[in-house]
């Protein structure tokens, strides 16, 4: 468990699947009230639901409104389209720009104008190791998670004054259902994992674990930071794993 969240309340954007789920759980199993915002909420144990959509500013501000106050905010809903350059259609573009980097500038905004008033809050956006690196064929994914850390860059330095902290987590590749594709292709991830360190994706959960530190109260000097939660991909630009000493088993590299 990460944090204390006792008598704290949360929102969590796409918190009904994957990453946002684990997160909404980790918050809830340290005491948060937590409230899931989504296109649709199913039921989920210990916590609430409310219908919307990051992509507009009136659906969020509702949702918000019937919410109260809050004190920790996760802007964590994405899409992804995988697409060549030419191949990316402007519909394809617009919604992974209005779904990543709109909704997260909305809910960023919106959860502001809630924790300011109160001079509190912790905001944490689900970036991706793909803000810094161009990953093939996700040109409108990753040109949307760079953005988003321009607005984590700026809001932090906005709204510190405000005692309200704003960082980003950076996932690798983490098995939820947005790369069930990945995850079910044993040949795809023997080659993707070979620039993992640790040798294996990651689970929700370990990212959950990270956005709640980032959520809570051990985390107080932090802010405008970016946590990597990759397996140390990022810093193992020339590969780690190879047939000489080691062998791809099941879905991760192992030492023979
Ligand atoms: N899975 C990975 O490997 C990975 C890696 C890096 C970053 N991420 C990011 O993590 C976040 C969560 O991804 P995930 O893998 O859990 O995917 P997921 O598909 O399991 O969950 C995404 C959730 O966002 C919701 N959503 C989509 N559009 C929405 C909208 N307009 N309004 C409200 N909710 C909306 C979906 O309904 C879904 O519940 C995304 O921002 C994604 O880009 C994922």
């Amino acid at each position: 468990m990460s944090g204390d969240f006792r008598g704290k309340r949360a929102i969590v954007t796409g918190g009904a699947s994957g990453i946002g789920l684990a997160a909404a759980r980790e918050l809830a199993r340290g005491g948060a009230e937590v409230w899931i915002l989504d296109l649709e909420v199913p039921e989920a144990p210990g916590m609430r639901g409310v219908v919307a959509d990051v992509t507009d500013h009136e659906s969020l501000s509702r949702a918000f409104a019937e919410v109260g106050d809050v004190d920790v905010v996760v802007a964590n809903a994405g899409v992804a389209k995988v697409a060549g350059l030419e191949a990316t259609t402007l519909e394809d573009w617009e919604r992974t720009i209005g779904v990543n980097l709109t909704g997260v500038f909305l809910t960023v905004q919106v959860a502001a104008a809630a924790m300011k008033p109160r001079r509190r809050g912790a905001i944490v956006v689900t970036a991706s190791t793909n803000s810094y690196d161009g990953e093939p064929n996700l040109t409108a994914y990753n040109a949307s998670k760079a953005g988003v850390l321009g607005i984590v860059h700026t809001v932090a330095g906005e709204l510190g004054p405000y005692g309200i902290r704003v960082n980003a987590v950076c996932p690798g590749m983490i098995r939820t259902p947005l790369t069930a594709g990945s995850f079910s292709d044993a040949a795809v991830l023997k080659e993707y994992f070979r620039q993992i360190p640790l040798g294996r994706g990651g689970e929700a959960q370990e990212v959950g674990r990270a956005i709640a530190f980032l959520a809570s109260d051990d985390a107080s000097y932090i802010t405008g930071a970016t946590l990597l939660v990759d397996g140390g991909q990022m810093a193992s630009k020339f590969g780690t794993w190879g047939e000489a000493g080691a062998e791809f088993v099941g879905d991760q590299w192992r030492m023979k």
